[in-house]
């Protein structure tokens, strides 16, 4: 079988990885990928959004599945592009997917649905006065975010009503978003611990991988300013068994009935990012695709045949197919380049790639990275994800065993978080 992956980061590196070890694929392609994906796959120069372009490689090449990394293809509607024609592909419908495409459609869907999620009030540019109104009538921190997709920037956590109204000056007066900042949603903050759960669908059945949590914050103790996320490990013991049935229940089944009751039937990936306070889960936000560098720490501790289960949501089935994981904790730790995520130099050249082994259980996936005279060197904000998988009872040895690597690998200028996963061990003691 021939596979097409889509995209270019860590994630899809990742998900080339895993659909590699099935025994029915014959050939990975990836669109446009990265130099380390160039070692897994053969790379296809068009890029990530290039709907049509992208349905014309897949119909030419006969591609069996093609697996779609980003959401922005999805929301610009390449999963009905490639079912119009016949073309087997993972991922939600165009109105699916505005599930993350439009925040305030998602923020009405959950009302209407009883999802937990929290309070919120909609506006549009027409009504600035009543949304600064609404504001100065709350107390602070206030959450204000741009309704469409703006590369992960678009949500605001305000300290102060000030802030909050300068916010959505720059929204409605300034248009920093352009359209995607000409609705905001005005939601209540919520104190808790965050954490991602991929849910995979074919529309009715689901199976939910484990869960995972992110390190948003460019530096230690979740401090500074947010980037496309510093690191990821999985599974995360916020979770419990408890909260993950909550999940489930109040969650992924009303979202998954009401998408169909919708006439929008969710296939692919719904990533569901939850705040979790006093065993409760509540939903901060859907994406409509997995996370990334969730995806990194997620997708190896799977034990199964990914092409398999992608297959069985795009086709039906995946409620019967059973999806079992490895008694392994994975950790994802990513280097980035200095000044990320504001301005960065690129061009550096990557050393200690060889050093690291798949025996020493550390896969080392390529965020940003191309390949100069033959070495690879960096080429973005996020350059690699290392990412380590060890003993689930012991998260700490497998924090351990990714930071040992990590320090095998330089860069002039590379930058990582040193407290990934710190979170979750201290689970472990709790339970001690
Ligand atoms: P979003 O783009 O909606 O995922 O928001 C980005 C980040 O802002 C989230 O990962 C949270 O850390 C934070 N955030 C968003 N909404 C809320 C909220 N209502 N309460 C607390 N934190 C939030
Ligand atoms: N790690 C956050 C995201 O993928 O949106």
């Amino acid at each position: 079988m021939k596979v097409l992956v889509i995209g270019s980061g860590g994630r899809e590196h990742a998900l080339v990885w895993k659909l590699k070890q099935s025994p029915r694929v014959k050939e990975i392609f990836c669109a446009p990928g990265n130099a380390g994906i160039a070692e897994l796959a053969t790379l296809v120069s068009i890029q990530a959004d290039d709907v049509e372009e992208l349905f014309r490689f897949a119909a030419k090449n006969r591609i069996a599945l093609t697996v779609v990394g980003p959401e922005v293809p999805l929301v610009k509607g390449i999963v009905d592009r490639f079912e119009r024609d016949g073309l087997k592909i993972f991922g939600p419908s165009k109105r699916a997917a505005e599930l993350e495409g439009s925040k305030a459609f998602a923020k009405q869907f959950m009302k209407k649905y009883g999802i937990p999620t929290a309070g919120f009030e909609i506006f549009s540019k027409s009504q600035f006065a009543e949304a600064e109104n609404f504001i100065q009538q709350h107390v602070a921190p206030i959450v204000v975010k741009a309704d469409g997709l703006a590369a992960g920037k678009g949500a605001v956590v305000c300290q102060t009503r000030t802030e909050a109204l300068n916010v959505l000056g720059e929204f409605f007066r300034k248009n920093i978003f352009g359209e995607a900042g000409s609705t905001a949603v005005i939601e209540e903050f919520m104190q808790g611990e965050e954490a991602s759960v991929f849910v995979l669908t074919d529309g009715s059945g689901y199976r939910i991988l484990q869960p995972a949590q992110d390190h948003k914050q460019i530096l230690d103790g979740d401090r500074g300013k947010n980037t496309g996320g510093m690191g990821a490990y999985a599974p995360a013991p916020v979770v419990t068994k408890a909260v993950l049935k909550r999940v489930e229940e109040e969650i992924v089944q009303p979202v998954l009935r009401g998408m169909r009751e919708e006439g929008r039937t969710y296939k692919g990936c719904l990533y569901v990012g939850l705040m979790v306070t006093s065993g409760r889960p509540k939903v901060v936000e859907f994406n409509c695709r997995f996370g990334d560098p969730e995806a990194q720490a997620v997708l190896p501790l799977v034990d199964g045949d990914l092409l398999d289960i992608l297959s069985a949501c795009a086709d039906g089935g995946i409620g019967s197919i059973e999806v079992k994981f490895h008694d392994a904790s994975a950790v994802c730790v990513v280097m980035a380049s200095r000044g990320y995520p504001d301005a960065y130099e690129t061009g550096k050249a990557i050393h200690g790639l060889e050093n690291i082994r798949a025996e020493d259980g550390v896969v080392v996936f390529h965020a940003a990275t191309r390949k100069e005279n033959e070495s690879f060197v960096t080429a973005g904000g996020r350059v690699l994800g290392v990412t380590a998988i060890g003993y689930r009872n012991d998260l700490e040895g497998t924090i351990n065993a990714a930071y040992s690597a990590v320090k095998r690998i330089t860069f002039d200028g590379a930058y990582y978080r040193s407290d990934i996963g710190k979170k979750g061990v201290q689970y472990f003691h709790l339970k001690e």
